[in-house]
């Protein structure tokens, strides 16, 4: 598939402007009061959408920095988060990802996920699976929440009541066996994807970050929901995946303990 080779060299690309600048100096701007974007967040952005556009000159792009107008779905769409962990990023925190999708008439064909230092690259193609650096990769099986290792984050709009995700938090702490937040959702939802973690929620999401993990999932096995219990749209804020095994209760959970704004 060309659009998915396409994907995987912008990112490549993009995973190496990104990891040439990793402990580095850089300029860092805030669009809100605790969120960054850095010249580095441009620069790979720059290198993806020259790529994307030099292969498929008339397709959409939605991009996180700079134009967002192309929030409709197309009949042709590349949905990319250049620098998904910006924060872990600009402060030498290893966990960082780039993040594209490729979507054909509203539903994604193709996603990567590309984290540059270990160097590990996911990817999904609709109906033919997920996969890690060419292996196959699914969805963990544990069946119940107690032994589950869950990942969660909380947006930058902190005093925003809509993405309180405290409640949820305090009541998922004494569920599961623990629980990480380390700052990529996109990466987050790529370790569901792979196994690593059992199971993901989060509040106040973009169609950046979750575009590509939301197909990885599908493909590896997982489901995904909004926190209404409706199957998740990419124009959704709220998410939660998981394996079939503790998707139940852990939707049940979150939807419980959310207080919707
Ligand atoms: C952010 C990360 C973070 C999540 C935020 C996102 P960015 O993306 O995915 O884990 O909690 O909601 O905005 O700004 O680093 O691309
Ligand atoms: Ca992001
Ligand atoms: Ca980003």
């Amino acid at each position: 598939m060309k659009e998915l080779k396409i994907a995987q060299s912008a990112a490549l690309a993009a995973g190496k402007i990104i990891k040439s600048y990793y402990g580095k100096k850089f300029t860092i701007r805030h669009k809100g009061e605790i969120n960054l974007v850095t010249e580095v967040d441009e620069k790979a952005q720059k290198t993806i959408l020259k790529i994307i556009q030099k292969a498929f000159p008339k397709d959409a792009i939605l991009a996180e920095e700079g134009d967002k107008s192309k929030t409709e779905a197309a009949p042709r769409r590349w949905i990319v988060d250049p620098l998904d962990g910006t924060t872990n990023f600009a402060h030498g925190y290893p966990m960082f990802c780039v993040s594209i999708g490729f979507e054909r008439d509203g539903k994604m064909e193709c996603g990567v996920i590309y984290d540059p230092l270990r160097p590990e690259m996911f990817h999904a193609v609709r109906g033919k699976g997920a996969f890690l650096n060419k292996k196959r990769i699914s969805v963990s099986k544990p069946t119940e929440l107690r032994k589950a290792l869950l990942v969660t984050g909380f947006p930058y709009d902190l005093d925003n009541p809509k993405y309180n995700n405290v409640p949820i938090f305090l009541h998922m702490l004494k569920k599961a066996q623990a629980i990480r937040r380390d700052g990529s959702a996109a990466l987050n939802l790529a370790y569901v994807a792979a196994g690593r973690f059992d199971g993901f929620w989060e509040l106040g999401l973009s169609p950046w970050d979750i575009a590509a993990g939301m197909l990885l999932i599908e493909e590896a096995g997982g489901t995904l929901s909004n926190f209404a219990k409706d199957k998740m749209q990419i124009t959704d804020h709220h998410l939660i995946a998981a394996g079939p095994g503790v998707f139940g209760e852990l939707q049940s959970h979150v939807h419980g303990s959310w207080i919707p704004a």
